[in-house]
């Protein structure tokens, strides 16, 4: 990660935002924290939600020694070699005193039996595992069954994400109005790593164009050069959404058969694309499948009612 990014991070739980279900007054990890009792735990959720952040905030709360793996890691060409990593990392962290915490990112990528090869070192209790996955569908239960708080990361409301672009904007030292914090939220697919990343983007176009001061017009403008979509959708949902629409009709269709169009597996349009699109109305599960919503229709500029018996409007 780049230092601005490094400082845009928040450190202790009372710099973080969002996540109240987890690290709000009374929730779950506070009460970890506060108690300083910490079993292995896993966070669950899509990219960019605050999982390392959060994993890091806890070690650093608890004044715990803190390793990290990813199973993603540049650098590791297979798989195996983080696993085989992975096991010599939990030997030798058993002789680091302190109770130390070795946080794994990507945490599905390991096969069943490096899954199982993982358990003894969770189950002496010398470390604390901190697992974080976007995939929970991929993970044996043996292994789920060891973590004692496994907690769902959701995507953030508009509102919580200013809170977080307007954070940032104070560490960056930029000037923005609220308006414009408030554009950069509703376009930042409910995730903060995406928000502060629009953040840096618009504090280059405010500095060449706008003396440095961050408003709704020069936000427009540099959201526009820079082809975010208005409501944040990045291409694969935008793929997913117009592959229901023009090759199945607006559906209803099999998540494996949008799968097998789009190129992606099934579980991770299950996973990590289709909730937000959920969440944001944008298609619908039925028994039967997959639904496209009219406000899919016409987010892509179609005719919500074309090709069904509906009554339309727009004849
Ligand atoms: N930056 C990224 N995620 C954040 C969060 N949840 N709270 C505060 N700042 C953040």
């Amino acid at each position: 990660m780049s230092p601005l990014a490094e400082r845009m991070r928040p450190v202790t739980l009372d710099d973080y935002i969002g996540q109240e279900h987890l690290v709000g007054q009374g929730a779950i990890l506070r009460k970890s924290i506060e108690t300083g009792v910490l079993p292995s735990l896993i966070f669950w959720g899509p990219p960019g939600v605050g999982k390392t952040t959060l994993a890091g905030i806890i070690a650093k709360q608890l004044r715990r020694p803190f390793y990290v793996l990813s199973a993603i890691s540049s650098g590791v060409k297979d798989v195996r070699d983080v696993i085989d990593r992975a096991q010599k990392y939990a030997g030798e962290l058993k002789e680091v005193p302190g109770n130390p915490i070795l946080f794994i990112d990507e945490i599905h990528r390991f096969s069943k039996s490096q899954q199982d090869a993982l358990l003894p070192y969770v189950e002496e209790g010398v470390l604390t595992l901190v697992g974080a996955t976007t995939r929970s569908g991929l993970l044996t239960a043996p292994l789920l069954s060891r973590f004692a708080i496994k907690s769902r990361l959701e995507y953030y409301p508009a509102s919580t994400l200013k809170k977080i672009v307007l954070r940032a904007a104070a560490i960056l030292q930029v000037p923005i109005s609220e308006d414009a914090a408030g554009e950069i939220a509703r376009r930042s697919r409910g995730t903060p790593r995406i928000a502060n990343g629009l953040l840096r983007r618009v504090r280059d176009f405010a500095q060449v164009l706008n003396d440095g001061n961050i408003d709704i017009g020069i936000t427009q403008h540099a959201l526009k050069a820079l082809n975010v979509d208005e409501h944040g959708l990045d291409d694969m949902d935008n793929r997913i959404l117009s592959t229901i629409i023009e090759k199945f009709k607006g559906g209803p269709v099999g998540i494996t058969t949008i799968a097998t169009a789009v190129g992606e597996e099934a579980g991770t349009l299950e996973e990590v694309y289709e909730p937000f699109l959920i969440q944001e109305g944008f298609i619908k599960r039925t028994p039967r499948g997959r639904e496209a919503t009219d406000k899919a229709y016409i987010h892509l500029g179609k005719n919500p009612f074309q090709g069904n018996e509906k009554p339309t409007l727009f004849d």
